[in-house]
């Protein structure tokens, strides 16, 4: 995964007084609101003897161990140890790492890294969150696949027809034509056209009969998020997917998603928002659940991209920006890519004359 970025890591509702705990990259995280209702996010590892703290509870607002009832402060800092005899003087180690957390878009974030607050990359911008006139509903799932695999299935136009079949019938028409692709500093996006989904279930309502086409734009920001905005050319109709897609380790990608729609608004149809989101997942689980190697390679000539991947490899160099930075840890630290036996400079040269590349 990348460091230096705030990654929404849960659902604000999901947290409470009660700790939980989360996964990210092997390493687990304890999370609680405080008095105040302030998350705090703690290292799960009691500093101890390495118990667990998800199983504690909070008591004047410390988090207090199952085992021997160390209560740690919100900076996770030892304050009581109930075994020693009053007055004696607490360890400044007797700590754990507190991480940043912001709430926003009905998330939590915690920032992984070492960055000052003022030079940490930004949360992406959702304005549609907080208009009233989009309804939102939201939901999670699981991938036994790694979490760049998750995000490039989500920037693919070219899948639709193949592993989406039951609303992109024509596999012998599957063209996709060319698109522009934006890059920032963080994220990068693409306006898509496609041949026109069927008109099944509530899409009879939203989509005009004779559409000739349809429009999406898909975008990644960096380090884990995709947003997919359909628009449905009538009404000004549109659907957007906002999904944090978390490395809980090198197999496993939990997706935690909000869908915001501004058409039936009305409670009764978010039914028909989620049974969208979790057939597409099922469609798209074997294909993505098969790729090797787990990770994308770092390497723009380890699979053979066409045209129409303009954006998976407009990722793959914003990930390789960041990388080579210095910001790959665990699955992304550079010792953990399989270099082929070719020199670096051999690669390169191959990636620079590469007639794949076409951004
Ligand atoms: S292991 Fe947590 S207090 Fe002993
Ligand atoms: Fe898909």
């Amino acid at each position: 995964m990348l460091k230096n970025f705030w990654y929404a890591v849960e659902f604000s509702a999901a947290v409470t007084n009660k700790p939980k705990q989360i996964t990210v990259m092997g390493t687990n995280y304890v999370l609680y609101r405080d008095s105040k209702g302030q998350i705090v996010a703690l290292e799960d590892r009691c500093a101890h003897r390495g118990a667990s703290l998800a199983g504690g509870w909070v008591e004047k607002n410390c988090l207090k161990c199952p085992y021997h009832g160390w209560g740690y402060n919100s900076e996770g800092q030892v304050e009581l140890i109930p075994a020693d005899k009053p007055g004696v003087p607490i360890a400044k180690r007797a700590k754990i790492k507190s991480l940043p957390v912001r709430e926003k878009y009905s998330f939590i974030w915690v920032f992984f890294g070492d960055l000052p607050d003022e030079q940490r990359p930004p949360i992406p911008q959702l304005p549609e969150f907080d208009n009233p006139t989009w309804r939102i509903v939201s939901g999670e799932y699981t991938w036994n696949a790694h979490y760049t695999r998750v995000i490039e299935s989500g920037l693919d136009s070219a899948h639709a027809p193949f592993v989406h079949s039951a609303f992109f019938s024509n596999r012998d028409d599957a063209e996709v034509p060319s698109y522009e692709v934006h890059t920032d500093e963080w994220s990068a996006s693409a306006k898509t056209i496609s041949k026109p989904p069927k008109r099944v279930g509530l899409l009879k309502f939203i989509v005009k009969r004779d559409r000739p086409f349809s429009s999406a734009e898909l975008t990644v920001h960096l380090p884990n998020i995709n947003r997919i905005t359909l628009d449905f050319n009538f009404r000004g109709y549109q659907y957007i997917y906002f999904a944090s897609n978390i490395p809980v380790d090198e197999n496993t990608t939990l997706t935690k998603w909000i869908g915001l729609r501004n058409f039936l608004t009305q409670p009764w149809a978010d039914w028909n928002s989620r049974k969208n989101t979790i057939d597409t997942y099922l469609e798209d689980k074997a294909v993505i659940e098969s790729q090797h190697p787990r990770v994308v390679p770092y390497h723009l000539t380890g699979e053979v991209l066409v045209s129409s991947d303009n954006l998976q490899i407009a990722y793959r160099k914003l990930l390789r920006k960041y990388i080579d930075r210095g910001w790959g840890i665990g699955d992304y630290g550079l010792d953990s890519q399989q270099l082929p036996e070719e020199s670096l400079n051999a690669i390169e040269e191959k990636e620079a004359s590469s007639e794949f590349l076409t951004i």
